[in-house]
């Protein structure tokens, strides 16, 4: 058995985990990331693609920011497609020149894992057996084996960044009540070698079903078509994608470009939130904590913006003895959760074909017309869209 001892024990290395990690390092915070997959897998788990105005300025603060302003590509406006017409929302315009940067998850992982390596700092890959205790008695151990040896770190608090599948919100689950809401429908997804047959971003309203054209990159597009939960990936041959993505985007004057599929995926549609994210000296933070539909691209970002609470609390602790941010933590993170909560609710409810009810889909179509006329309306979903400010 191997002893170790470090302020802050991480468990999981993804968004949330490493952004921390990294944050603490700023602050002269020291930890140990605990990861169960392997480097490669975590660098190439495609998920998502768009960064609030707040977390890329976060990245960039943190010094993290370079290829992502170097490859990153900034947005002013995404656009909704209903009834056959493409409407534009201004998003800068709209919130006083605030934007939204395209450059895929992957990317961010990767800059904050090289980051981390470079510095020498620990990030174990393929741990097993991780397991949490003692956070109710000031004394937290995270228990694990790595490289067929049990260790156990010794920590003040532990951060459980382990996703929603993850060991640290299962361990505090008594304490915790959850809201919850699944969805009949889920988001089929590829990657194409295409370039992007949309400058920005088209989340599209069809009898079909829900599609959104969006881009990794100016030679690759990403693209979603809504589809059952249970879909089988077999009844979906390339053929079939492009026809039904074609036949849910199709605008006169405009063609989607094709090319080969690279990745495809289905990922199932949830709201969940737990509270509190936090009991004694185990915080909760990202998936781990809460799911957001991706309709709104609200899941990294709130991911990011629960560690930026975090780390904050936590540098505060440390060098004065106030332990008054950590105590409000929950508190401050669940505004902004509960928001995003709504905002991804509302527009996932907005845009996919939630009924055969022809009732339902009069009442999208004019809130899709009310949102992309009224000004103010727009300028609410702009505001919601780039993200609040970061507390
Ligand atoms: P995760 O990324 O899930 O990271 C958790 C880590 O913990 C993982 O690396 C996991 O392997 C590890 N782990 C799990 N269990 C253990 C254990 N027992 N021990 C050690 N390690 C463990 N969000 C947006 O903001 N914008 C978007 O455009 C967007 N699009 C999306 C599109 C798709 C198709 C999907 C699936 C998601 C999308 N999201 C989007 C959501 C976003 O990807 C997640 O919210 C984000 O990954 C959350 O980061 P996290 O660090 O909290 O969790
Ligand atoms: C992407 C994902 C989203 O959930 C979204 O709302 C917009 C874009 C993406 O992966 O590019």
């Amino acid at each position: 058995m191997r002893r170790l001892r470090t302020q802050v024990g991480i468990v999981g290395a993804g968004p949330a985990g490493l952004t921390l990690a990294h944050l603490l390092h700023r602050a002269g915070i020291e930890s140990v990331v605990l990861e169960d997959r392997t480097r490669e897998y975590v660098e190439h788990r495609i998920r998502a693609g768009v960064l609030e105005h707040g977390t890329a300025e976060l990245l960039r603060d943190a010094g993290v920011g370079e290829r992502l302003d170097r490859e990153g590509i900034v947005h002013h406006g995404i656009s909704m497609q209903f009834d056959g017409e493409r409407h534009r929302i201004p998003l800068s315009e709209l919130t006083d020149g605030r934007a939204i940067v395209i450059y895929g998850q992957t990317e961010v992982v990767k800059d904050l894992i090289a980051v981390r390596l470079q510095l020498g700092l620990p990030l174990l890959f393929e741990v097993e057996g991780v397991t949490v205790r003692g956070f109710d008695e000031d004394a937290p151990v995270i228990a694990f084996r790595h490289e067929d040896e049990e260790h156990e770190l010794s920590c003040d608090v532990i951060a459980g960044c382990d996703g929603f599948h993850g060991v640290c919100r299962p361990a505090i689950a008594a304490a915790l009540r959850t809201f919850e809401r699944e969805y009949p429908f889920a988001w089929l997804g590829i990657l194409a070698e295409a370039p992007p047959s949309s400058e920005e971003l088209v989340y599209t309203h069809h009898a079909h079903g829900f599609a959104l054209l969006s881009l990794r990159s100016p030679h690759l597009s990403r693209l979603y078509l809504q589809c059952r939960p249970d879909e089988d990936l077999d009844e979906w041959p390339e053929k079939r994608i492009w026809k039904e993505l074609q036949a849910r985007t199709a605008l006169e004057g405009w063609s989607l470009n094709t090319g080969p599929i690279l990745e495809q995926g289905v990922t199932g549609m949830r709201s969940f939130v737990a509270e509190p994210m936090q009991r004694g000296r185990l915080f909760l933070a990202g998936d781990a904590a809460h799911i957001v539909p991706p309709t709104g691209a609200k899941g990294l970002n709130l991911a990011i913006a629960d560690v930026a609470v975090l780390a904050h609390a936590l540098d505060r602790w440390y060098r004065t003895g106030d332990e008054s941010g950590l105590g409000s933590y929950s508190e401050i993170c669940l505004r902004r959760v509960w928001r995003a909560e709504h905002f991804s609710y509302w527009m996932t409810t907005m845009l996919h074909r939630i009924s055969d009810d022809p009732f339902d889909q009069k009442l999208q179509l004019s809130q899709l017309r009310w949102v992309t006329t009224s000004d103010a309306a727009a300028r609410s979903l702009a505001e919601n869209y780039v993200g609040l400010r970061i507390a």
